[in-house]
C-alpha cells in the first residue's frame, strides 16, 4: 500500500508518523503538511526535522494549506499550545533537517499520487481538511480514484474537543470539513468517538524511557508533554488521536462498529464545527462515511507498543 500522510504536526502527529514508518505494509511516499496544531512553517519544519530524527529523510515533505477557508489568516490558541507545546512537539528541540520542503504544492502531489496509484494510494488526515478540500475542488475524478481515505476528524456522538460540539480538526476549517464530508467522496472517519478509547499511559510512555536512541528519547519526551498536558486534571490524557486513524487505514478490523451514514459540518452558530448527520443525504442508500464507533482497544495499543517499539529501537537518528 502507498500511503500518505497529512499532518498538522503536533506530537500525536508526531507518533502518527513514527507508527506509518515502522509498518511493513505501508510505503509512506510522502508527507503533505498543514496549519492547525501549528502554523504551516512550524507543520513543515517538524515534520522534516522528524523524518531527520527517524532516519528517513528520504520521505518528501510538501507545504500546504496556510489558513483555513474563508479567512486569511491562522493564530495557534493556549488550547493548542497546552496540548503540544508552543513549537507543536512539546518544546522539545530537534537537531534541525538538512532537507528543504519539495516545490510541488500538497494539493499537487495529492492529485498526481492518486493519478499515479489509484486504489493502491491511502491518505490518511490528521489535520484540519483543507488540503484534502483544495485536492477534491480542484481535481475530484482523480481524488475518487484513492484506494482509501481515513481521516482523524470529528466527533458524533460525544462532546467535542475544542468546543462542546467541536473536535479540533474540524473547528480549524468548519468550511473544508463540510466540503469534504458533502462531497461524495468515501472515506473512513476516526473521530474522538473512538480515539478517546485509546489512550496512552505513563507505564506505556517507559516502555520508550529503556530503548537507547536519540529518536526514542526525543519521542518520550514530547509525549510525556502531551500525556500530562491533554485534558490536564481529568481522567483523560494522552489519546492516540492520529496513530488510530493509521492503524484503521492499514488495518481497517480494528474498528468493531461502524457506521455507514452521510455526514455534513455545522458552519455557523454556537455548534460550528460539529459533525452531523447530512439530512438531505439521509435516504440516499449511498452513504459516503463510515465513521468508527468502537474499536479494539486492546489490540491497537499492542500493536501501537510492538511497531514504534521495534522502530525506535533500530532507527538510527542523525
Ligand atoms: C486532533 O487535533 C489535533 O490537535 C491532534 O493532532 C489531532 O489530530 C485531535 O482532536
Ligand atoms: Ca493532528
Amino acid at each position: 500500500m502507498k500511503l500518505i500522510l497529512d499532518l498538522d504536526t503536533g506530537i500525536d502527529d508526531a507518533l502518527a508518523l513514527t507508527y506509518a514508518l515502522g509498518q511493513p505494509e505501508a510505503e509512506l511516499i510522502g508527507v503533505t503538511t498543514t496549519f492547525g496544531n501549528v502554523t504551516i512553517d512550524k507543520a513543515v519544519k517538524n515534520t522534516l526535522d522528524l523524518l531527520a530524527l527517524l532516519n528517513r529523510e528520504d520521505v518528501p515533505v510538501f507545504r500546504g494549506s496556510v489558513f483555513p477557508w474563508g479567512s486569511n489568516s491562522y493564530q495557534t490558541t493556549d488550547d493548542l499550545h497546552r496540548v503540544h507545546g508552543l513549537n507543536g512537539i512539546g518544546n522539545v528541540v530537534l537537531l534541525e533537517s538538512s532537507k528543504a520542503v519539495q516545490s510541488q504544492s500538497a494539493v499537487d502531489f495529492l492529485i498526481e499520487s492518486a493519478e499515479n496509484f489509484g486504489e493502491d494510494l491511502t491518505i490518511v488526515t490528521a489535520g484540519p481538511l483543507t488540503n484534502l478540500a483544495e485536492a477534491i475542488k480542484k481535481n475530484s475524478t482523480a481524488m475518487s480514484k484513492v484506494g482509501r481515505i481515513v481521516m482523524m476528524a470529528g466527533a458524533l456522538t460525544i462532546p467535542g474537543n475544542l468546543s462542546p460540539f467541536a473536535e479540533a480538526n474540524v473547528l480549524n476549517d468548519p468550511l473544508a470539513a463540510k466540503f469534504v464530508l458533502e462531497s461524495g467522496i468515501s472515506f473512513t472517519m476516526i473521530g474522538l468517538d473512538v480515539t478517546l478509547q485509546t489512550m496512552i499511559d505513563q507505564k506505556d510512555i517507559k516502555q520508550w524511557q529503556t530503548i537507547p536512541t536519540n529518536a526514542a528519547k526525543a519521542i518520550t519526551e514530547m509525549t510525556t508533554y502531551y500525556y500530562t498536558n491533554e485534558y490536564s486534571g481529568e481522567e483523560f490524557g494522552g489519546a492516540l488521536h492520529d496513530p488510530l486513524a493509521v492503524a484503521a487505514a492499514i488495518d481497517p478490523a480494528i474498528l468493531t462498529q461502524v457506521l455507514p451514514i452521510n455526514l455534513t459540518v455545522e458552519t455557523t452558530g454556537p455548534s460550528i464545527g460539529r459533525t452531523i448527520g447530512d439530512l438531505t443525504g439521509l435516504n440516499n442508500p449511498i452513504k459516503s462515511a463510515a465513521v468508527g464507533l468502537a474499536v479494539d482497544s486492546t489490540a491497537f495499543l499492542e500493536d501501537f507498543f510492538t511497531i514504534t517499539n521495534n522502530f525506535l529501537m533500530n532507527v538510527k537518528s542523525i
